[in-house]
């Protein structure tokens, strides 16, 4: 499974890149406007950092301005990914995009019959909303079995890549089911190497090494 990073902090980009396990990076309108600066900047330095994946969403609605947006974000850099909204126009615009060789993630998917619609428009990855739809009481995660399902039927080429990931049993979850990419925040990120166990273990390892005063070199 691929780990990517949901956030357009290049600080919390950096820190994760720093420990070699992650893979590429999701953003949408909402995380770069809290960053407060240029998107075509920030999006420059962000694939200065990480050598994987980045997506950059657009936010026209109508396809042709959508493809417009998508080239221009595509020329930034060869690992820029183009995120379209999963509506009809957002279909329209990944099929002609993906007819130029360039990758799309289509969004804020909710079902499994839109998660077929994006497979089928050519898109590289659809990414679906876990989080949001257990914030509704729906089964976020049943939505990746059934997407993960539907695509090995069909052998459709489409990565799943699971977003609005909140906590790590998501990862382990999606994982098991087969989900090709999980993005996530830093903290959830930062959950998936802790474990008291560990820190207890290594902090007796250390303590016994001290008392024992084994030579040195
Ligand atoms: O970037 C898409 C998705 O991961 C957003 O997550 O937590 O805003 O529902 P969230």
């Amino acid at each position: 499974m691929m780990f990517f990073l949901d956030t357009g902090n290049t600080k919390e980009i950096k820190e994760a890149a720093s420990w070699g396990v992650l893979d590429g990076i999701t953003t949408n309108p909402s995380l770069v406007a809290k960053e407060g600066r240029s998107f075509k900047d920030l999006l420059k330095e962000i694939c200065t950092i990480v050598d994987g994946p980045i997506s950059a969403e657009v936010v026209s609605i109508e396809a042709d301005a959508m493809v417009k947006e998508g080239k221009d974000l595509a020329q930034i850099h060869k690992n820029i990914v183009v995120k379209v909204p999963l509506i009809p126009e957002g279909l329209k615009a990944c099929k002609a995009l993906a007819a130029q060789g360039i990758r799309v993630n289509v969004t804020l998917c909710f079902s499994p019959t839109q998660a077929m619609l994006a497979a089928k428009a050519g898109a590289w990855c659809v990414s679906p909303f876990i989080g949001r739809l257990d914030d509704i009481s729906e089964n976020g995660m049943e939505l990746i079995r059934d997407i993960v399902t539907i695509y090995r039927n069909y052998q459709y080429k489409t990565k799943v890549l699971v977003a609005s990931v909140r906590n790590p049993m998501h990862v382990v979850e999606a994982a098991k089911i087969g989900g090709d990419i999980c993005t996530m925040p830093f903290t959830v990120f930062k959950q998936l190497v802790q474990h008291p166990l560990t820190d207890l273990g290594l902090k007796k390892f250390l303590a016994d090494w001290e008392k024992q005063n084994v030579p040195k070199g």
